[in-house]
């Protein structure tokens, strides 16, 4: 009996209202803030920074802010997101020069640290730095936009990486990112995941004027 965390992606909320947006998932039960970071050079699109995950502290966002870095270089924002106040930080292991390295950098400012893999990025860049990583996230869509298909194979690749983290005995989480709908959650929960990313599934629920309009999805999940 795993715990099981939500994590809704604002990328897919209102950014011209991101406070009131996060406080009402909160509120509607969500765990964990998933934060995109993408810099329109490792990823075809561009998205918010540091300043943005400061200013939801500021803000008086207390739940854990899960930064993921679709970002090359990674280690300068490295620093900047454990200043900004993020508690995980995840970044793409083709995207770092040093992957230890960066692992290092992230547990060393007090943040939990964790590898993304893409759909097509082989499980063994784990093999030297299991016992780095605090959590292992996997894309289920390629990375860049919100609002794709869940791409089935992904299934097997999450087994593979629960096998993985049951024998290396350590509480890492396995997160997985793209296309998590109500209806598919069970599935991938049963294929091990223990983390759940959603964005559009979470985001275009209900009536802009409605305040609770999350809770039905939150619970739903
Ligand atoms: C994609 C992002 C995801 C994305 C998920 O690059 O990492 O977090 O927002 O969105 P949905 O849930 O809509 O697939
Ligand atoms: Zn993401």
């Amino acid at each position: 009996n795993r715990d099981f965390l939500i994590a809704p992606s604002i990328l897919s909320a209102d950014f011209a209202r991101l406070g009131e947006e996060v406080d009402q998932v909160l509120a509607a039960g969500a765990d964990i803030v998933h934060f995109d970071v993408m810099d329109n050079h490792y990823v075809p699109n561009l998205t918010i920074g540091p300043m943005v995950c400061e200013a939801l502290r500021k803000h008086g966002v207390t739940a854990p802010i899960d930064a993921h870095l679709m970002v090359k270089p990674v280690d300068r924002l490295i620093g900047d997101f454990i200043d900004a106040g993020a508690t995980y930080i995840t970044f793409h292991p083709e995207a770092s020069e040093h992957i230890d390295r960066s692992l290092q950098l992230i547990r060393s400012g007090g943040c939990k640290a964790g590898l993304v893999f893409n759909p097509a990025t082989p499980l063994s860049y784990l093999d030297y730095v299991m016992n780095k990583v605090d959590m292992i996230l996997l894309m289920s869509v390629n990375p860049g936009f919100g609002g794709q298909a869940f791409i089935p194979g992904t299934l097997d690749k999450l087994r593979e990486a629960r096998r993985r983290i049951d024998a290396s005995g350590r509480a890492i989480r396995l997160e997985i990112d793209g296309g998590v709908k109500v209806d598919n959650i069970a599935e991938i929960a049963r294929a091990g995941a223990d983390t759940f990313v959603a964005g559009s599934a979470v985001f275009s629920a209900g009536r802009d004027s409605d305040p609770n309009r999350y809770d039905s999805v939150i619970r739903a999940f």
